[in-house]
């Protein structure tokens, strides 16, 4: 089936199987390979993405489900090729990640928090990443990066913009 997908603000024709995820898509069909497969049933986190501003998980969806809806992924968040987004630098310097396997899946977790809430609790941070798994870091670094990037989105004064959330 040809499907359009429309990601990080650009549109692609894809040809894809009814059956094929928005994860296989994505990564075998958009070259987007920054969204990890990991369990593949829904129980990790690690194939997170925004589709139409909502943190849904990629593996439980099929490409065809997203003909022109809105798709974000990690490549998404940084302003340019080679640059990191304000999340993305928040787990950077807070030392929110060690092999990386779950971190987009966290980064996009944090955006969709932050696009609602730019002054998260600790309790807020926890819940929006109940969902996804990190086997490393034991989520105190990561709390706190998110923690930090919702400073940083507060004190850049447009804390409510999609484009200040990146
Ligand atoms: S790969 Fe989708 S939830 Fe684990
Ligand atoms: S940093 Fe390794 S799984 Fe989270």
């Amino acid at each position: 089936m040809r499907t359009s997908l429309r990601v990080n603000g650009r549109t692609r024709e894809v040809e894809v199987e009814p059956r094929m995820t928005l994860l296989d898509a994505l990564r075998d069909k958009c070259g987007l390979k920054g969204t990890h497969a990991g369990c593949e049933h829904g129980v990790c986190g690690a194939c997170t993405v925004l589709v139409d501003g909502e943190a849904v998980r990629s593996c439980l969806m099929f490409a065809v489900q997203c003909d022109d809806m809105e798709i974000t992924t990690v490549e998404g968040m940084a302003p340019e090729e080679g640059e990191l987004g304000m999340i993305q630098d928040s787990f950077c310097e807070t030392h929110g990640l060690q092999c990386g396997y779950c971190t987009p899946g966290m980064v996009i977790a944090a955006r969709a928090l932050l696009e609602k809430n730019d002054e998260p609790t600790d309790h807020d941070i926890r819940e929006a990443i109940s969902g996804n798994i990190c086997r490393c870091t034991g989520y105190g670094q990561i709390v706190e990066a998110i923690r930090l990037a919702a400073k940083r989105l507060r004190e850049s004064n447009v804390a409510r913009s999609p484009e200040a959330a990146r």
